[in-house]
């Protein structure tokens, strides 16, 4: 027995790529590079090729006993989502609707499905619940949305049952040091950060000091990457015992703010970061927290690394090893 992980080269499918083969599952690992790094492998099979190639997807379902897809593959970056949206519809939803095609083609019924807090848009309460209501402010998290949409109509009609694991800020890195996040270009907060604390930039920038939270920065809820494997697992092994569609939110339900990221960060690295005070970014909510309590009690998640320092403590351990990236 197989699994196609799609994506599996990029940040949190390599992840979930090492985890299962340290588990011993047999894994297909389809990327197409655009994002991804082939040192980031872990020992899987990899396929290069794209999620939108049904010939493509017909030989891997032919050759390989594959039971189930965890779907990892897609553009990310929000900003570029609303200059670009054709980029993230064809991609992200078009190019998985391909994939599903073929999947019931060859009877392929059980999927994890990499969602996104960004379905949710401004919060109207936190932590957010999986039945917060879905408002993306942008077209990444509509397409995410969308996704889960189709796959809750696919469920009812064909059977095929999936699990959707709503990311809040995935972080840190494998603490083996073999893989970690290499995004280009880079912009999420701890990795900038990080290459601050490296000389590689000269500060970081704080994106506005006027939020309507304690020290007026915003707030996130940032969840270790191999926590968020291990979630990946627990979803697989339910699917695989017959458990129904569902999603569930993926956080540590505690928030912290961009000047207290900073602030941790140079405590872990030793160095004076120098932050400079600028603009608010346009379309960041104020704060994003969310509740993890229905993947706690419906699987048993337990993260290993819920605290902020270890979270950025493991990313340093990456970053000063690679001040390059892969
Ligand atoms: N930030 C800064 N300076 C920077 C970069 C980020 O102040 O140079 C701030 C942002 O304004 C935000 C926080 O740091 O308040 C975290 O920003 P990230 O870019 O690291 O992450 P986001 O919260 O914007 O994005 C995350 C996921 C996205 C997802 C989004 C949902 O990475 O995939 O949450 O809103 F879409």
């Amino acid at each position: 027995m197989a699994i196609l992980v799609t994506g599996g080269l990029g940040y949190v499918g390599s992840h979930a790529v090492k985890a299962l083969i340290e588990r011993g599952e047999h894994v297909v690992n389809l990327d197409n590079l655009s994002y991804g790094h082939l040192e980031a492998a872990c020992g899987s099979k990899v396929v290069i090729g794209d999620i939108g190639d049904r010939d493509l997807l017909r030989k891997i379902f032919a050759t390989h006993d594959i039971d189930s897809v965890m779907h990892f593959a897609a553009f990310k970056d929000v900003g570029e989502s609303v200059v670009d949206p054709q980029k993230y519809f064809l991609n992200n939803l078009a190019n998985s609707l391909a994939m599903l095609e073929v999947m019931l083609e060859f009877g392929i019924r059980m999927m994890i499905f990499s969602s996104s807090a960004a379905i949710f848009g401004e919060p109207e309460v936190v932590p957010i619940t999986e039945n917060h209501p879905k408002s993306p402010t942008n077209p990444y998290g509509r397409s995410k949305l969308q996704i889960e949409e189709v796959l809750a109509e696919y469920s009812r009609a064909y059977g095929l049952r999936s699990i959707w694991m709503r990311y809040f800020n995935a972080a840190g890195a494998d603490p083996s040091g073999l893989i970690g996040e290499d995004h280009k270009p880079e912009f999420h907060l701890i990795p900038l950060v990080l290459e601050a604390a490296l000389g590689k930039r000269e500060s970081i920038k704080i994106f506005g000091n006027d939020w309507k939270t304690p020290d007026g920065t915003c707030i996130r809820d940032y969840i270790h990457v191999n926590d968020l494997a291990q979630a990946h697992l627990l979803g697989l092994d339910a699917l695989r015992k017959g458990k129904e569609t569902t999603a569930y939110n993926l956080g540590n339900g505690n928030g912290y703010s961009v000047k207290e990221v900073i602030e941790v960060a140079r405590e872990v690295t030793g160095k004076n970061i120098k932050a400079e005070e600028v603009e608010r970014r346009e379309g960041d909510p104020a704060v994003l927290v969310a509740s993890s309590e229905k993947i706690i009690s419906d699987l048993g998640f337990q993260p290993k690394f819920p605290d902020l320092k270890t979270i950025i403590e493991t990313a340093w351990n990456w970053h000063k090893n690679h001040p390059d990236g892969y």
